[in-house]
C-alpha cells in the first residue's frame, strides 16, 4: 500500500501534484475571476466581516501563517493566527463579525477543538478547514471546507500542508471578490498561479536526486537553520519542524532579518543555512542575511526562482516562479531534504519517537 515507496512520507510528498489537483478541482472559475468553494456564508456576511482568526497547531499553524498573508492582501480584512492551545476569544461587541477558522488536517486535534469551541461559545462564526470528512471539528463548526488531499499516514504532515495553503488561498480569493477588494484581473492572475502549482511541484520532485546529494553532504551537521521572509517565513518554520520531527536533528526556523538579532551567534561552519530566495519572500534582502551567515563559514543552501543571483550559494535549488505560491513550492525541497537527512540516519520516518499522528489530549 506504500505504492513501491519505502515510507509513506516519501509517497505522500510525491503525491502532492495529484493531491493539489484534487484540492483545486472545480474550484477555479477563470472566466469570472473567482473561486468556487462549496461553502455558503449567509447573504452579506463576508462583506460585513470585521476580522478573521485562524487557530491551529504544528504544521497547520504554519499553513495558517502563510494563508493569513493572503487573506489580508486579497480580502483586506484584519487576520490573526493563533496557536490553538494559547487561544482565547475576544470578539468585541459583535462577535459574529469575526470568522474563526480551525485549520486541522485530522479534525481531531484536542487543542484546536478546544479553541474553536471557545470561539463558537462566545458567538463567533466558525469554519473548519480539514482533510477529514466527518471528523470532530466538522461537528463543532457552522461550515466545513475540505482540503481533499487524500489520507495522510506519515506522522509528518506533507501533502496536507500544501493543500491547506491552497484551499485557504482559494478562500482568500472568494472573500476578496465578495468584498470588492480583489479585482477580477488580479484574481485571475492568482488563480492562474494556483493552476500552475501542481506542475511546479512536479518539477521539484523531478530534482530529488540533487536534494539527496545535498543531504549526503550535510547529514553530519550540528544544526540546521531555515530562514525566509514574508511567505518564506512560515516555510522556514515548517522546514525546520519537519527536520526536528523525523531526523531528531536540531533545526530552527527564523525570519531572515532576525538572524542578526541573536541567532547569528549560533552560526558556525557546521550549521547549514537553508533559505527561500524567491518571489514573495524578499529574495534580495534574504540573500544579504544568508551572506552574513556565510561570512561566519556557514554552508548556504537556497531555493531560487532566478530573481536574484545565487552563484555564491553552496547549493542552489530551482523552482518556477508562480507569484504568491512560489514559497509553497520551495517548501517541497525542504520536505525532501528532511526526508533524506532522516533516511540517511536510518530514522523511523513514518512513526517518529514520542509523536502521534493526531494529538487528542490538550
Ligand atoms: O491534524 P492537525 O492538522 O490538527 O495536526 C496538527 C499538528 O499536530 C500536526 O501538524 C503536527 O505538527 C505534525 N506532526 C507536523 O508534521
Amino acid at each position: 500500500e506504500k505504492g513501491g515507496y519505502e515510507h509513506y512520507m516519501r509517497k505522500e510528498i510525491h503525491e502532492q501534484p495529484v493531491a493539489l489537483r484534487q484540492t483545486l478541482s472545480g474550484r477555479i472559475d477563470i472566466e469570472r475571476g473567482d473561486a468556487d468553494l462549496d461553502v455558503s456564508f449567509p447573504q452579506g456576511y463576508l462583506e460585513s466581516l470585521e476580522e478573521i482568526q485562524l487557530v491551529a497547531c504544528g504544521t497547520s499553524y504554519y499553513a495558517s501563517l502563510y494563508a493569513a498573508r493572503l487573506l489580508e492582501q486579497f480580502a483586506d480584512v484584519r487576520t490573526t493566527v493563533e496557536i490553538a492551545s494559547e487561544y482565547t476569544f475576544d470578539g468585541g461587541r459583535d462577535p459574529w463579525r469575526t470568522l474563526v477558522i480551525a485549520v486541522t488536517q485530522s479534525g481531531e486535534t484536542a487543542d484546536t477543538l478546544g479553541a474553536i469551541r471557545r470561539a463558537g461559545g462566545a458567538g463567533a462564526r466558525t469554519l473548519a478547514v480539514t482533510n477529514t470528512l466527518g471528523s470532530s471539528v466538522t461537528r463543532e463548526t457552522e461550515d466545513s471546507l475540505f482540503i481533499r488531499a487524500g489520507p495522510e499516514i506519515g506522522v509528518a504532515a506533507t501533502k496536507t500542508f500544501a493543500s491547506q495553503v491552497t484551499t485557504l488561498a482559494l478562500l482568500a480569493v472568494e472573500i476578496g471578490r465578495k468584498r470588492g477588494t480583489l479585482a477580477a484581473t488580479d484574481a485571475r492572475a492568482v488563480l492562474e498561479n494556483l493552476r500552475e502549482l501542481p506542475g511546479a511541484v512536479q518539477q521539484v520532485l523531478d530534482e530529488e536526486a540533487r536534494v539527496l546529494e545535498g543531504a549526503e553532504r550535510f547529514v553530519d551537521a550540528d544544526a540546521f537553520f531555515f530562514v525566509g521572509r514574508q511567505f518564506g517565513y512560515p516555510v522556514a518554520l515548517e522546514g525546520a519542524l519537519k527536520l526536528k520531527e523525523i531526523a531528531y536533528d536540531h533545526a530552527e526556523g527564523f525570519a531572515a532579518g532576525e538572524l542578526k538579532h541573536g541567532p547569528l551567534a549560533l552560526v558556525t561552519g557546521e550549521t547549514p543555512v537553508l533559505s527561500v530566495l524567491t518571489e514573495g519572500a524578499r529574495p534580495g534582502e534574504t540573500l544579504n542575511n544568508v551572506t552574513e551567515a556565510q561570512t561566519r563559514a556557514a554552508p548556504a543552501i537556497g531555493v531560487t526562482d532566478g530573481t536574484v543571483e545565487t552563484d555564491s550559494l553552496d547549493l542552489a535549488l530551482e523552482v518556477s516562479e508562480i507569484g504568491h505560491m512560489t514559497p509553497l513550492v520551495a517548501n517541497i525541497y525542504f520536505q525532501l531534504f528532511a526526508y533524506h537527512i532522516a533516511d540517511l540516519q536510518g530514522r523511523s520516518i513514518d512513526k517518529p519517537r514520542n509523536l502521534a499522528k493526531s494529538v487528542t489530549v490538550e
